[in-house]
């Protein structure tokens, strides 16, 4: 597909009854492009849980197929059913924040019958949807680009971490709109946060958009209120790992700081995600659950030690943007603004 990396991030190889999932090794990207071959479900554990998969959609894809890999070698339909369960509960350890792992687990424990092969025709159709959502919410959010892009310069959208194609079955969400003007033409450019700790918007985001043509700039994230103080952002647009029925949305630490610093400066700020982000369960952003990573991820990033022997740190992997701070939510089914609980349940009701 023009316009988007050609790199596929999650692959079934074989067939269903002993097929494994390969999944692009985005821990090593830029630098190399490796695959990760999972074969059993901790492999599929692991893979999610150190982020050789990550990005909401991408974990709920990647763990469709797990589910597949645990009831492999079953030898009735209640001993898969009973391998399936394990399967999911499991799954269901590796990371908290993200509602499309536990969207897609539900999903899979809900197939007729439980069989390997009925678990990936329904672990594919979780793949193509996504990447049809994804287009989807491309053509929406290409009518907000298309509102300022008669501006004389490119219309300029600074995004955080990596809601690009990497983390998604498709075109990315956040990147989505940007994917299409730049299919279309229409001239855009693209700030990148490097997202400390574990700069997914520099080894991925400006990997990706650059791959694909798209005229990217990557800033350090304590650079982005001094880009806006110059005039150099049209927009903000961010992905989300879980949005709350009235709107709060939770998505990569750094993105509420964006938020804040957006509403300062009158610049609209769009969280893009698909309907599988959201849990209609929770009122609010305050019951969303926010991972916390290992300290290592701060001090010694990447090998490399920068920080003093013993000391303490604290380190939430996501953060929570009220929904008063959002100017509207893209999805696959429109865009929702304002946001909060009536409009939200009104575009998306029960997921
Ligand atoms: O820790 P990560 O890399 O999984 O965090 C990913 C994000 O925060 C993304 O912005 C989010 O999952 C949306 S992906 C379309």
């Amino acid at each position: 597909m023009p316009g988007m990396t050609p790199i596929k991030n999650i692959e079934w190889i074989g067939d269903a009854a002993t097929g494994h999932l390969r999944l692009l090794e985005q821990t090593r990207l830029p630098n190399e492009i490796t695959y990760t071959d999972c074969r059993t479900v901790q492999d599929v554990w692991d893979a999610i849980k150190r982020l050789a998969v990550r990005g909401a959609p991408a974990i709920g894809v990647a763990a469709g197929f797990g589910c597949v890999i645990g009831v492999q070698g079953s030898s009735d339909e209640h001993d898969a059913a009973a391998k399936l369960k394990a399967t999911a509960d499991h799954l269901a350890t590796s990371r908290p924040t993200a509602v499309n792992l536990f969207w897609a687990l539900e999903r899979m424990q809900r197939v007729a019958p439980c069989d390997v092969e009925a678990l990936l025709a329904e672990a594919f159709h979780i793949h193509e949807e996504d990447a049809a959502m994804c287009r989807q919410i491309g053509e929406h959010g290409l009518r907000l680009i298309e509102s300022i892009a008669s501006n004389p310069k490119s219309p300029t959208i600074l995004t955080h971490c990596n809601a690009g194609a990497l983390a998604t079955g498709g075109i990315g969400t956040a990147t989505a709109p940007m994917y299409v003007a730049h299919e279309k033409k229409i001239p855009i450019a693209v700030f990148a946060d490097e997202t400390r700790p574990l700069l997914q918007g520099s080894r991925l985001t400006a990997f990706e958009l650059a791959a694909a043509g798209v005229d990217v700039t990557l800033i350090c994230d304590d650079m982005a209120a001094q880009v806006m103080r110059e005039g150099k952002i049209d927009m903000v647009i961010t992905g989300a790992d879980r949005i709350a029925a009235n709107g709060d949305a939770a998505n990569k630490i750094g993105t509420y700081n964006l938020a804040v610093l957006a509403k300062h400066h009158g610049i609209p700020f769009y969280v893009a995600a698909p309907s599988s982000t959201f849990d209609m369960q929770l009122a609010d952003g305050d019951g969303i659950p926010i991972e916390q990573r290992a300290a290592e991820e701060i001090t010694e990033g990447f090998g490399s030690r920068t920080a003093p022997q013993g000391v303490k740190t604290y380190s939430p992997a996501f953060d929570v943007t009220p929904h008063e701070l959002i100017t509207a939510l893209i999805t696959e089914r429109g865009i929702i603004q304002p946001v909060n609980a009536e409009t939200v349940a009104e575009m998306i009701g029960e997921t």
